[in-house]
């Protein structure tokens, strides 16, 4: 089976190369040299007021009666926003290109955040994935959809550190881990860019929300942010810079304020960390509106006093609200604003027009859309990844893999044949959800047994959501409680007369997402009463949960024999999840995220440091009274099939001095009779230095696919890199000659430990 699973990724990977009748043209990689000088021949020529349309962010399409045309005509607009129309596109490139003075090409963006026609799973569940590599080819299966589209620039990766479950966009990013979440994030900008600006079939992307977002206080979506800069640059800002190493293009800035200052006026962050620290040399747009924001949050007097300032900091373009062309031009004539600052802004922005190869090539080819959104490759890419991202949570007695041969499923729960909840939050407007539902799945790789469906009582959020307006069709009155009633006696009685019984539940795609926060992590709705029940029918349950943020599933996690965390799997979601219900993969994901027991434990993650009561004693475990203070499942954890062992742990040379590396190896063994992946994980903790460290870091990981009695040695390394941080007490970076804890083991609460010493 090892060797099947292994076949099969190459195919699929070859598969997914693009046939080079299809392929986009490339343009080729500029020196800075000669982007310099089209900028500044370009700067050259350009007015005041056309400098600063090019700072300008239009919406086209999304609200009705948006007029770019005339706008662009004026050269008063650098990008369009919110379109998702290939016809349109070329249209208003074409006013652009054609009857505007200087004939800049528009910047088209969108949000291709986890594809965009084939939509894979969502940024977490590619974290659970543990497998860049497969981020990095689903990044770049969405940029040749979108850019064969006519999309030249997307909104992702958004690389915000989430270690708040309630916190509705957890689900946008790669969890709680800077180590984790800086690998994902530079894996993301290399599949969406390619190897430069203006490859073939690529896009543009954008590092966002800079920065700290995801600390939210109360977990409440665009709340204020109080986080010490140690903070910051240890934990918020690795995977922003490892985006910035990886070569992204543009940033866009966060709406919350940062320490008592917006991050979208925010000189420290925008142009003393980002632009000079780190070189960034791309440009930074503002979140939708962020600019007219600076009014609303008590930070700019007007919206004169918000363009300066937002300019000022370093933010080039503005997102939608229109306060730039307001005020810019009047800005700098009254000297209020350096031109220099402006002149800054406009040639990042039109450096990235050159490199993209939009002079050259302005125009969507509409021929070619079709053939490139039905790509199979695309497809396959997608199950794979699916397939990579599940965690198996629990499996007792074996429940998992079940049996070929069932006869009988029940395929009970709100989202057991909901395309949209599959395919998860943050579709791409106006694209109808496509996904294979897990009935739909589940069905298709059994076609001789009797699948039954019941949905259940639906479950609803109790305000609507923000995105409701842009999902097309009538919106379904809610149930009646009488109505609900019946859904949960059909659902009982349609699990009764099945062999097994396959419980979908979690969120709707709509729970998480901007502006989805939730004051708990339960079980929407009768979710877990229905479990309870079907539980109660004395049959095999598995709990397939398709969610968007980690869970307080307590009841489950003690009662229902097998739970398997499917995420929103995207389109090919319900085949994926039948080929890991069938055994014809095994799961092989790991959390990317801590599992509370309660919204209560919030904001809970592995890193924290330790303190006067060490975790495991008496004082510890009163950390509350009426609660565990320990993870439901801790970070870094997942089942699988098989099972493994680690040993032989061994740091190469136990004794380094500061500025060199130690190679640290262990041996990772199948000790069950299936093949399977494991993810070797390591951390480490400082025991003294200047300041106080995390109990636990993670500072290297690998997923490994074994054989049977396979076993595979893992190297990793820890140097500078990995052993450095910033130092509180110092005000720098700081690499400090202390003892080090090592563990390398399959999740967070890894046991098998190693010393390293790092002399001065
Ligand atoms: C607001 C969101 O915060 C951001 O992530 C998104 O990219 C923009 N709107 C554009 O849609």
């Amino acid at each position: 089976m090892h060797s099947l699973v292994r076949t099969a990724t190459a195919v699929l990977l070859v598969a997914a190369l693009p046939s080079l009748a299809l392929a986009q043209a490339s343009s080729p990689p500029l020196t800075d040299a000669q982007v310099k000088a089209r900028v500044e021949a370009l700067l050259r020529q350009m007015t005041l007021e056309e400098k600063v349309g090019q700072l300008n962010q239009i919406a086209g399409g999304l609200f009705p009666g948006a007029k770019p045309e005339g706008v662009i005509r004026q050269g008063g607009a650098g990008s369009v926003l919110w379109l998702n129309d290939t016809k349109k596109f070329n249209e208003l490139q074409k006013v652009a290109v054609e009857e505007s003075r200087l004939g800049i090409p528009v910047l088209f963006g969108l949000d291709v955040i986890h594809g965009y026609r084939t939509i894979f799973p969502v940024p977490l569940a590619m974290a659970a994935s543990w497998d860049p590599s497969v981020h990095e080819r689903a990044a770049a299966v969405a940029a040749r959809e979108a850019r064969a589209a006519g999309i030249h620039w997307t909104f992702a990766p958004m690389v915000d550190i989430a270690r708040d479950a309630r916190w509705g966009r957890i689900v946008e990013g790669a969890g709680e881990d800077p180590y984790l979440g800086a690998v994902m994030a530079a894996a993301q900008v290399r599949g969406f860019q390619g190897p430069h600006l203006g490859a073939a079939d690529r896009v543009l992307a954008c590092a966002k929300h800079f920065g700290a977002y995801g600390a939210a206080e109360g977990g409440r979506d665009y709340d204020p942010v109080y986080v010490p800069e140690g903070q910051l640059r240890n934990v918020y800002f690795p995977p922003f810079h490892a985006a910035v190493v990886a070569g992204v293009g543009s940033f866009m800035s966060a709406y919350m304020d940062l320490n008592d200052v917006p991050a979208g006026g925010n000189r420290w962050l925008l142009s003393d960390v980002l632009k000079k620290e780190w070189g960034f040399p791309g440009f930074v747009v503002s979140d939708a509106m962020g600019v007219g924001n600076l009014l609303t949050m008590g930070f700019a007097k007007d919206r004169g006093d918000a363009a300066r300032r937002a300019l000022a900091a370093g933010l080039d373009m503005e997102m939608a609200s229109g306060v730039f062309p307001e005020n810019l031009a009047r800005l700098a004539k009254e000297g209020a604003l350096p031109m220099a600052r402006i002149d800054d802004a406009v040639g990042r922005v039109l450096a990235v027009k050159v490199r993209l190869g939009l002079f050259e090539r302005p125009y969507a080819d509409e021929t070619r859309v079709f053939s490139v959104l039905a790509d199979p490759a695309h497809r396959a890419e997608a199950r794979l990844a699916a397939r990579r991202s599940m965690v198996l949570l629990r499996n007792e007695r074996r429940t998992l893999p079940l049996a070929k041969t069932v006869a009988s499923l029940a395929v009970i729960g709100p989202l057991a044949d909901s395309k949209a909840d599959t395919e998860g939050s943050w579709m791409v407007f106006g694209h109808e959800p496509a996904a294979v539902t897990v009935l739909e799945g589940l069905r298709a790789r059994l076609p001789g047994a009797k699948v039954v469906h019941a949905p259940g009582p639906e479950i609803r959020r109790q305000v609507p959501s923000m995105f409701d307006q842009f999902t097309p069709g009538p919106k379904k009155p809610p149930q009646t409680p009488e109505q609900g009633e019946a859904a949960f006696q059909q659902a009982v009685e349609t699990a009764r007369g099945a062999d097994v019984v396959i419980a979908v539940m979690g969120e709707l795609a709509n729970m998480s997402g901007e502006a989805a926060s939730r004051a708990s992590l339960d079980l929407p709705g009768r979710q877990e009463e229905l479990l309870k029940a079907l539980v109660g029918l004395g049959k095999p349950v598995v709990l397939v949960l398709l969610n968007g943020r980690p869970l307080s599933i307590n009841w489950a996690a003690e009662n229902v024999p097998a739970i398997l965390e499917a995420w929103q799997p995207g389109t090919e979601g319900g085949h994926a999840v039948a080929d890991v219900l069938l055994g014809d993969a095994s799961p092989g994901g790991k959390l990317p995220v801590t599992f509370p027991r309660s919204a209560g434990h919030a904001p809970l993650y592995y890193a924290r440091n330790l303190t006067h009561s060490p975790e495991g004693s008496r004082m510890y475990n009163v950390r509350y009274w009426d609660l565990p203070p320990t993870p439901l499942f801790p970070f870094g954890y997942g089942l699988s099939y098989t099972t493994f062992s680690f040993s032989n742990l061994k740091v190469g040379s136990p004794q380094v001095r500061v500025g060199a590396a130690a190679t640290v190896t262990v041996d990772v063994t199948n000790t069950g009779t299936v093949a399977g992946d494991e993810v070797a994980q390591l951390y480490v903790h400082q025991r003294a230095g200047s300041d106080s460290r995390p109990g636990r870091e993670l500072k290297g990981f690998r997923r490994l696919s074994l054989g049977p009695g396979e076993t595979q040695a893992v190297t990793f390394t820890l140097g500078p890199e990995e052993l450095r941080y910033w130092s509180t007490s110092q005000g720098k970076w700081v690499q400090d000659a202390a003892a080090f804890d090592v563990w390398v083991g399959s999740d967070s609460t890894a046991t098998l430990h190693a010393n390293l010493e790092v002399l001065p």
